[in-house]
Order: C-alpha cells, then structure tokens, then sequence
C-alpha cells in the first residue's frame, strides 16, 4: 500500500509515496490547504511530529521538513517540539479560499498603470489578438489549411525527431538554422529576384515578429513612419508599440502615393509598403512608383519595409520585380511569411536585412525569444530542398484560382446590385465593393450575424476612407462553403437595403 491517511478536522490528508513529488512536500502542500480553505482553524494545535509521522507511516523528518516549511511561510507558530499551532495572524483575506487549485489574484488596476508603451499595445492589437482560431468564411489571410499536405509534413518532423542531434534539441542561433536560410535565400533569388546571401536572412517567428523587431532597431520615439492607407493593422501595431509616429498615406491604382508622403511627412525614418499586392485593396505598386520611392528613401535617407507576404500567388502574369531587387543603396528591408504557403501556426517568417544591418538583427532576434524551435526550421527546409514547397505552390495556385472563379461567379449570381466582386490575379483574398449606398461595418456586422467573417475596408483605414467595401478571403474554404457564405452574405444585404428603403 502506498496510500497513508491521516484524519484532520473534516478532511483526510491522502501522501501517495509512488509519486514523484516528495512526500514532505506532499504534507505541506495538504496541510497548507486545510489552513487556507478553514478546515484546520486559526489556533488550532497540530499533533506532534511523532504522532502524525507514526500515524501516516511516514519518517519524522517528513513531518518536520514540512512543518519548517510552514513555520517559515507564517501559516503555523509556536515552536516544533513544544506545541505547533495553526497560525492566529494569517490575514483574514488569505482564508476560506473554497478551492485547493490556486486562482489567479482578482485585483482592481487602480494605481497600477502600464507603460505608455504598454498602454499603446494593450489598445491596438486587441481585435485581432482575440478570437482568432474559430476560422470561417470569408476570413482573409487563411490558406487551404484543408489542402495541406499533413501526413508529408508529420513524416518531415518524424524523420528529424528520429535521433535529433545536440544542434536541434539545444540552443541555437538567433539569425536561424543554416540551410533552411540557404534554402530561401537561393528560392527568393529565382522567385523574386531578391538579391541576397544567406548570411543576410534572418528567421524569425512570422511577418508579424519581422515588423516588430524592425520598428525596435530601426524607428526612435517620435520617429514618423509612413503606413500604407488603408494598410495591414499589425504594422501600425508595431509602429506605434515602438513609439513611433504613425503616418497615414494614401493608396491610389498605382500604389502608396509617394509625393503625398513626402509632402505629409517629409523627414520620415521608415516606409511600410506592400507593393506586390497591397493589403488591403489589392493594388500592385507601378514600376515608376517603386522607383520613385526608392528614390526618395535616398534622398531622405529612410529605410523602406517591402511586406511580400501572399507573393506566392499570381494566377496570370509574371509578378513585378521586388523593390529589393531594385535597390542599390541597401535601403529596403525584405519581409516574407510562411502562414500564407504553409500554414499560419507554424510561425516561421524571415527578414532580408542589408549587410550592415545583419549583426543588429541577429542580436535583436535573440532578444525577442532567442530562436525560432529548430526542428520545425529543419524539417521546413527538408519540405523546401526536397521540392515539396515548389509543388505545394504550384497545387495551391490552381485551387486558389478555382476557388476565386467559384466566388466570383457565385457573387455575380446572388449578390448583384448589393456587391460588385471582380476576379484578380494575384493574392488570397478579393475585396467586395458595396453597392446601394451600404455601409461596411453595418455589413460586417449583418454578416457576422449570418456567421461569417468580411471584415470591413474602413476598419483598416486611419484617414482615408476607401470606398465602402468588404474583405472576401476564398483560399482557405472550398466550393460547398464558399457558394452557402455567399448566399448568406446575399441574406446579410438583402436584410440592410431592404431596412434601409423602410
Ligand atoms: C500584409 C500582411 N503582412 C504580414 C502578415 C503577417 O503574417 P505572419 O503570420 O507571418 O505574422 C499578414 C497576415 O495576415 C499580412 O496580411
């Protein structure tokens, strides 16, 4: 029998000795509790170390270390050997707690302000922080999660964890694992004519960490930075989590307008851009509007973020040539995801920083949380050497492209006259253009009533509106959820122009 009991007022204190947890500390832990839910009363005089050793076949010393403990924590007094009590002077709020699991501390945040930096965070990134895994139609930025090829990737894991080596399991670099960096470096030069070695890439954990850490080393308190607007809310985020004074430029069909940003904030340190496919509108930055802001940045001596996060996916022409290919004056830092090719909960990103930014990035990764986990940067460029990237690439473009035709033709059916929706060639997501005078947030909420996800273009607006309009991911839900989303969103309008000519 491993099981001892002892007998205190109302419980029964259970010792387990196969388990792994001392049994003192199993004493402590027991009698601790008692104290604190009331069933061992302020006062009340434990038996002698020698009475409840013998009763619960324990040593002594087991009791006494665990009596010490209390003894030294305030929860007994007196003296072991000559009568231990219950301690007297225990705040009353540290009693009756009715549970044995410990709750976290209900306090008031009065007097107890965060940074202004933490302030800043706590208030920008909360809507996309929360309520983010229940994914349904026509939430933007999720793949064909559906699509993905499990059983291939679990197989990649399962090889690397066969006989991991020190490297994998251990700490290790912050810039990232070696050939997986090689393994971009090489697929970014043909697919993107990025121009780098791998000494310049950086893995980091997703786009998002690569604009954060970017803001850090780059941006001071009170720097300007331009943002693309309408623009990705993860950048402002990041920005204004630096302290950075976030401007807002407008987008028109050639992209960011440059001469706009010059004008509203001429001495700007950093410029945000997502030139081969613009989140949220869609828009591939011209080629004279990629020279001319390079230009600028020299001029002005600023670092300009290209976000090349969907560049994957281009169902008709050759895509654009990236700015940092274009660059010569090392001023573009290069951010790419994984989440939109693998999946997002993989959390692999990179950075292409120019040469003389490599140290400070590496050693800025390491401050961050040190390292991405190595196994999944190895197995990742096992998936990238052995050419199942490529070929999931390849499969994904045309299912990407099936599913937009199927929205678009789908949109065309049900919901003319309420939403324009035409087909693009590029990137995961459409944006629906709204039609009788419908507001985008009353629309976002009507659909979200109907149980699916469009979010509003104005919520990704500062200050300029865009027209009114709703964001329609397609790649991640096939034809039978993309065709019944579309006839609910069809339901949702029809429930506003209808109240609207009441
Ligand atoms: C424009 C843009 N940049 C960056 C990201 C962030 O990607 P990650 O998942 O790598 O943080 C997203 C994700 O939706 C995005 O839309």
């Amino acid at each position: 029998m491993s099981k001892h009991a002892i007998a205190v007022p109302y419980t029964t204190l259970l010792l387990d000795a196969s388990s792994s947890e001392p049994l003192y500390r199993q004493l402590y832990d027991a009698l601790r509790c008692a104290i604190l839910t009331g069933q061992l009363k302020p006062g009340t005089r434990l038996q002698s170390t020698r009475e409840m050793a013998a009763e619960l076949g324990v040593s002594r010393n087991t009791v006494m270390n665990a009596f010490e403990q209390l003894l030294a924590e305030g929860y007994l007094e007196g003296q072991i050997g000559s009568g231990t009590y219950v301690s007297r002077a225990l705040p009353d709020d540290m009693l009756f707690i009715r549970t044995s699991r410990p709750r976290a501390a209900e306090v008031s945040s009065k007097g107890r302000a965060l940074s202004e930096r933490g302030a800043t965070m706590a208030a920008t990134m909360l809507s996309t922080s929360r309520n983010v895994s229940l994914v349904r139609p026509f939430r933007p930025g999720t793949p064909a999660l559906d699509a993905f090829p499990a059983g291939l990737w679990s197989k990649l894991l399962a090889r690397r964890w066969r006989r991991p080596p020190r490297e994998l399991l251990g700490y290790a670099e912050s810039a990232g694992y070696r050939p997986l960096r090689e393994a971009i470096a090489v697929y970014l030069g043909a697919a993107r004519a990025v121009r780098c070695e791998a000494d310049q890439v950086i893995i980091v954990a997703g786009a998002q960490q690569a604009l954060d850490l970017t803001a850090r080393l780059l941006l001071n308190v009170g720097d300007a930075a331009w943002i693309e607007d309408p623009g990705y809310l993860g950048t402002r985020a990041a920005f204004e989590a630096a302290g950075a004074r976030v401007v807002p430029v407008p987008i028109d069909a050639e992209g960011l307008d440059v001469q706009a940003g010059a004008r509203l904030a001429p001495k700007a340190r950093l410029v945000y851009v997502s030139p081969s496919h613009q989140y949220p509108l869609g828009v591939t930055m011209s080629l004279a509007r990629r020279l001319a802001l390079l230009e600028w940045a020299r001029a002005a001596g600023a670092w300009v973020i290209e976000d090349d996060y969907d560049s994957e996916y281009r169902y008709a022409q050759r895509p654009l040539a990236t700015m940092q290919g274009l660059d010569n004056d090392g001023r573009v830092i290069y951010l790419g995801t994984f989440s939109k090719v693998m999946f997002p909960s993989l959390r692999i990103g990179y950075v292409v920083v120019p040469t003389d930014l490599i140290d400070a990035f590496i050693a800025g990764r390491g401050v961050l949380s040190r390292f991405t986990p190595s196994i999944d940067q190895a197995a990742l460029a096992d998936f990238i050497d052995e050419g199942h990237f490529a070929r999931h690439i390849r499969r994904m473009r045309t299912l990407y492209a099936e599913r937009q035709h199927v929205l678009v033709e789908a949109a065309r059916r049900e919901l003319d006259g309420l939403l324009e929706v035409e087909p693009h060639d590029a990137g995961i997501h459409l944006v629906g253009w709204l039609r009788a005078g419908i507001d985008d947030r009353r629309a976002q909420d009507e659909a979200a009533r109907q149980n699916l996800e469009a979010p509003a273009l104005s919520s990704f607006s500062l200050k300029y509106r865009p027209r009114a309009g709703l964001m329609l991911g397609y790649a991640g839900y096939n034809e039978r959820e993309i065709r019944v989303g579309v006839r609910r969103l069809a339901n949702a309008l029809h429930n506003i122009a209808s109240a609207k000519r009441r």
